[in-house]
């Protein structure tokens, strides 16, 4: 299958300004302490046509870095991105519209729109900026767009704060679907939500993939969602893929001791995972990751090479690879 988009070796790194003891320390005559956190580490990704990959893990482990990274909004430090086979450029630094093929949508609408523009000037600025139509054909493609989203004419004289959460988030899916893109990623787009709306905005996402041949990189902290939603789940902590598999295929039969925490989690999914699995202890910082396995610390069992080797991420199956010492020791030939 050919990928639309392509990861390798992705990683980013953001130093981060000294806290208050240091800057205290500093004015003292201490070195100053500004520190290195790696977000996102040596991660292989990709994405195939009309493809949803769902990213799951705990709080600060990079999914949004990551997310924005692959909408080419974030330059990585190392590796490369590729989109339809071709190295993705900065889109900060792209001014000719080839850069729209991606699109992102994130978890606040309100604050992703311009509360003084008009919904149709919000959903026609891009396209008219790059061409995609004419500035007196604006209000026609915009009201098409609206249309799209299950939203009418009406809309495109009013402003955001005249819209429930709901419409809001209508209007930035409809905004980022003006400009024809292949990719969106969705960060977090329903988390802010109510249940019901959520329902409808997730089944809105699931209609345009089909309508519109869309990829997504479906970020979200909820797995009964990311289960409705991914045909591919990759599952992240600090900054690494710990397993990535067939969606179905991951929660039933989930490998890595961290997936098998997070599932334990969610009751719903009733995957007999019991109290044992259960995440113990406290994330530890992203300034300092733990040696070996950055899991080791919390994992039930681990071992002394643990502590000591970092795990590559290996093939279970052909389609599914878990990043775990003990989990590979124990496989079959994946045939892969
Ligand atoms: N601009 C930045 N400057 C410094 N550190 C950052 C920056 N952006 C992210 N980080 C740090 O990088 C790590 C990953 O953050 P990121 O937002 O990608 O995590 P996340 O998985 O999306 O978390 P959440 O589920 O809370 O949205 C965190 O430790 C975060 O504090
Ligand atoms: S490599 Fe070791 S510490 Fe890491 S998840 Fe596997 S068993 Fe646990
Ligand atoms: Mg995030």
């Amino acid at each position: 299958m050919e990928h639309v988009i392509e990861l390798r070796s992705v990683e980013r790194s953001f130093v981060t300004e000294p806290d208050f003891a240091d800057r205290v320390a500093s004015m003292f005559g201490a070195k100053s302490n500004a520190k290195t956190l790696r977000a996102v580490d040596g991660i292989d990704l990709t994405i195939g046509p009309s493809e949803v990959v769902g990213l799951v893990g705990e709080s600060g482990c990079g999914k949004s870095t990551l997310g924005r990274i692959v909408a080419g909004i974030l330059p990585q430090d190392k590796g490369d991105v590729l989109f339809n086979g071709r190295m993705l450029a900065d889109k900060t630094k792209l001014k000719d519209g080839s850069g729209l093929g991606i699109q992102m949508i994130f978890q606040n609408p309100a604050s992703a729109l311009d509360p003084r523009q008009k919904i149709g000037d919000a959903i026609a600025e891009a396209p008219v900026a790059h061409g995609l139509t004419q500035r007196s054909g604006a209000r026609k493609f915009a009201l098409s767009a609206l249309q799209r989203v299950g939203l009418g004419e009406d809309a495109l004289d009013r402003f955001p704060h005249e819209f429930s959460g709901g419409q809001r988030q209508r209007i930035c899916i409809a905004r980022a679907l003006a400009v024809d893109p292949r990719v969106v990623v969705c960060d977090e787009a329903v988390a802010s939500l109510d249940v019901s709306i959520q329902a409808q905005i997730i089944n809105l996402f699931l209609d345009l993939k089909q309508e519109l041949n869309l990829s997504y990189l479906f970020i979200s902290h909820d797995i009964s969602v990311i289960e409705h939603v991914a045909d591919r789940v990759a599952v992240m902590y600090l900054g690494q893929i710990v397993e990535i598999g067939a969606t179905r295929e991951l929660l039933e039969n989930p490998q890595h001791p961290y997936t098998k925490a997070l599932l334990a989690e969610v009751p719903t999914l009733d995957k007999n995972l019991s109290e044992e699995h259960a995440l113990k202890g406290e994330l530890p910082s992203p300034l300092n990751p733990p040696s070996g396995c950055r899991f080791h610390t919390r994992c039930p069992v681990a071992t002394a090479t643990c502590r000591l080797e970092r795990p590559a991420l290996e093939h279970w199956k052909c389609d599914h690879q878990v990043r775990c010492h003990v989990v590979t020791a124990g496989k079959q030939n994946s045939g892969c």
